[in-house]
């Protein structure tokens, strides 16, 4: 029997749907959304997933509705431990997004604990008495390099409406007018590209001039008088931000939505830049406190709000926090890539056993040692042993603190690729330590992290002969 023959999937034909990293893009564009279906559909909903889901939609809905504000969200933990994969499932859960073919986000996520069910369906009941849902979301860092205009982007983005703000505050005042669809409408897939050069398309000219004739006598005078309306807007500060929230949010509708708005990788945004820490402060007041209580922000971090001395301040507007820790990726990692078939457990056991005399002395000693308490989840993590697992664990969050831990991101891959490579061994061949080493020693190597002389006697010896 070899490795391979364990695996529900064999490591070979395992395919991430994202690469070992979700991107967060909500609205999802076109492209993405194969991608997304996969997330749903591998989305281990349990433990603190499903616990984290639960926390947000309690404290929402508890407050949503009662004038007061929504209690913001910050998820914290390390590098690939499903912030961004969480925060993403809650976007689509968030609309119950629909797929072409009517799949949708709630019925793709294979398991979905009872608890997160009836508070899903109680947002849809709240939904349908307030103003609808509506759900935006990007990684910020990604646009626009301050965060009230990156925010106001995204926002702009999920309603459908040009990101550029002269050219949201056109198709705004097209809203006052009643002519927004008609024009959209007339322009069709080239809108975006139209409204954005309002001053210099004839296009956009004539498809406002055709909805509304008595606004100008021709084109011209159409697109004089726009000039004059719309200059180049100034830049966007907070005050703006929350008006032209209020007016995205308002657009078609009579009232506010139930509103999330995902905030991927603020804290690498933010960096330790006290003045965009203080902004993104402000806003996350204004967002959550002026919106009735129903615009819901989340931001995601690597690390717990707390741990951050220049984070703390921040700490006060995100009341709930969801902290994802190692157990947690642990999980996840042996509910999908290293997913046993369920009738190879015990050859997998038996095997584990035959050999406990050896793998108990791995590390005798130390903290990282098998214990008995590993025993059970030593088949699940097949072909991993326990006690090197955690020595990765350690290495990982030592390499984080040295800025390498980006190279490693997510466990998930770095499993992946490691029961790929000992998949054709037999049952009975472990992922070696060392593997992890191959993976970053360039990276180090190039940082200055790993001495020269070190590197060359380990290629060395690894080029050398077995014993
Ligand atoms: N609950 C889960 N169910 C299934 N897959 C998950 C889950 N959580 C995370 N993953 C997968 O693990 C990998 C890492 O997750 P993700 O990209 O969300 O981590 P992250 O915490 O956002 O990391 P980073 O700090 O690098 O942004 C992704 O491939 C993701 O799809
Ligand atoms: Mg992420």
């Amino acid at each position: 029997m070899l490795n391979r023959d364990v695996f529900q999937t064999p490591p070979e034909q395992y395919r991430l749907a994202n690469q070992g990293v979700a991107k967060i893009s909500v609205p999802p564009a076109l492209d993405g959304m194969e991608t997304l279906r996969s997330e749903l559909s591998t989305f281990v909903c349990d433990g603190a997933y499903a616990q984290g889901l639960a926390k947000i939609l309690n404290a929402y809905l508890a407050a949503v509705g009662r004038g007061g504000s929504a209690p913001a969200v910050w998820i914290s933990g390390f590098f690939g431990s499903g912030k961004s994969h969480l925060a993403s499932m809650l976007a689509a859960l968030w609309t119950n997004l629909t797929f072409e073919d009517g799949a949708t986000a709630e019925g793709l996520i294979q398991h979905i604990p009872d608890e997160v069910k009836s508070l899903l369906k109680e947002l849809r009941i709240a939904a349908q008495r307030m103003g609808g849902v509506l759900a935006a979301g990007d990684t910020l860092g990604h646009g626009p390099s301050d965060p009230a205009e990156a925010t106001l982007n995204i926002i702009l983005r999920a309603v459908g409406l040009p990101t550029d703000l002269r050219a949201a505050k056109v198709a705004f005042w097209l809203a006052d007018l009643g002519i927004l669809d008609d024009v959209r409408g007339a322009l069709g897939a080239t809108f975006d590209r139209d409204i954005r050069a309002f001053m210099l398309s004839p296009r956009f000219s004539d498809a406002v001039l055709k909805a509304k004739p008595e606004l100008a006598a021709d084109a011209r005078t159409l697109s004089q008088l726009l000039k004059a309306q719309f200059p180049e807007p100034p830049p966007v500060t907070v005050d703006t931000l929350e008006t032209m929230v209020r007016d995205a949010l308002m657009l078609g509708r009579k009232e506010i939505p139930l509103t999330l708005i995902v905030l991927d990788e603020v804290q690498q945004f933010i960096r330790q830049d006290p003045a965009l820490t203080l902004k993104i402060q402000t806003i996350t007041e204004r967002l959550s406190g002026r919106f009735d209580g129903r615009v819901l922000l989340v931001g995601t971090g690597q690390q717990a709000l707390s741990d951050v001395k220049d984070l703390q301040k921040l700490l006060d507007r995100f009341p709930v926090q969801i902290a994802l820790g190692e157990a947690d990726v642990d999980s996840v990692i042996r509910k999908t890539v290293l997913r046993k078939k369920p009738e190879t457990e015990s050859s997998i056991s038996t095997m584990l056993k035959t050999n406990a005399g050896e793998i108990s002395r791995h590390l005798r000693g130390s903290k990282l040692a098998h214990t008995v308490h590993d025993d059970p989840e030593a088949v699940l993590d097949w072909p991993l042993l326990p006690s090197r697992r955690r020595v990765w664990e350690r290495i990982l969050r030592e390499l984080d603190r040295t800025g390498l831990g980006g190279t490693l991101r997510g466990q998930l891959r770095t499993t992946l690729d490691a029961a790929k490579t000992y998949a054709p061994k037999p049952l009975g061949t472990a992922v070696p330590v060392d593997f992890l080493y191959s993976r970053f020693a360039d990276e180090a190597f190039n940082a200055g992290l790993l001495p020269a002389e070190t590197r060359n006697r380990i290629e060395s010896l690894r080029g050398g002969e077995g014993d």
